[in-house]
């Protein structure tokens, strides 16, 4: 059987141009192996119940960094998919069938009324100039998806478990013994402000949310954030 075609990346920015920490993205790669993150991507998608959404539908993942959550929709048998990011090196590690996009997810650079659903899986606490960044990026999601389109997000929330966890692996023993503790220890050091910042700031990220959609599912426990919500259009 022949491999599906690969489509070449679409830069709408320069390589390089607005980011990226190459020791966040190691932390990152080794935080989990792509076979774990795809199988965990899975069990949310299937949470989130996307067993029975339609497996033509137009998906793009935002913040979809080196793409397994975009494999573990085509894993599940979608086969529209497009996914949006801002570090060219974590794009390259993705093979597949989807359309891949470099892009700042603050502006765009999508069609608009063109998507059936958005999804981010921890993304949105990146940005670094709250609320704004998080305005522009909901204005842009809310943009492109069509009046029936759903927004799927998944993105980390301060619970007691949340505290404690880190409580945990900022301890140097357990980092020492437990490597995958090293590696969130790690990007949390490295993406502490903007962490701190989105973790800080809980009413006003609803707010932003319910400016741009009607909330249909929101829930805060195991220190994510589970929403899911439709477009407001006018
Ligand atoms: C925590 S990673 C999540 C990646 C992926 N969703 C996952 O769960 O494996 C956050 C990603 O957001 C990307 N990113 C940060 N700011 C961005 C922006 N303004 N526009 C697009 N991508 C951005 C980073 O390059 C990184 O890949």
């Amino acid at each position: 059987m022949n491999a599906p075609v690969q489509p070449p990346i679409i830069r709408h920015v320069a390589a390089g141009q607005l980011c990226c920490d190459p020791v966040w993205e190691a932390a990152y790669k080794r935080f989990e192996t792509p076979e774990q993150e795809i199988t965990k991507f899975i069990a949310r998608l299937r949470r989130f119940g996307f067993e029975s959404l339609d497996r033509n539908s137009r998906i793009v993942e935002i913040f979809c960094g080196r793409g397994n959550g975009l494999v573990a929709l085509e894993q599940m048998g979608f086969n529209n998919l497009e996914g949006v990011d801002l570090s060219d090196s974590l794009l390259e590690e993705y093979h597949g069938p989807a359309q891949l996009h470099l892009a700042d997810c603050v502006d765009l650079p999508l069609e608009s009324d063109a998507y059936d659903v958005v999804i981010v899986q921890g993304g949105l606490h990146h940005l670094p100039d709250m609320p704004t960044d998080l305005d522009g990026s909901l204005a842009g999601v809310r943009r492109i998806l069509k009046p029936t389109g759903t927004f799927y997000v998944i993105e980390p929330w301060r619970t007691p478990f949340l505290v404690f966890a880190h409580a945990v692996t900022d301890r140097s023993i357990v980092r020492k013994l437990y490597a995958k503790g090293d590696a969130l220890a790690v990007m949390t050091e490295r993406e502490r402000v903007t962490y701190d910042q989105w973790l800080g700031m809980p009413e006003v990220i609803r707010e932003t949310f319910d400016r741009h959609f009607d909330i249909r599912s929101w829930t805060t426990s195991w220190g994510k954030l589970a929403a899911i919500g439709s477009p407001r259009k006018p």
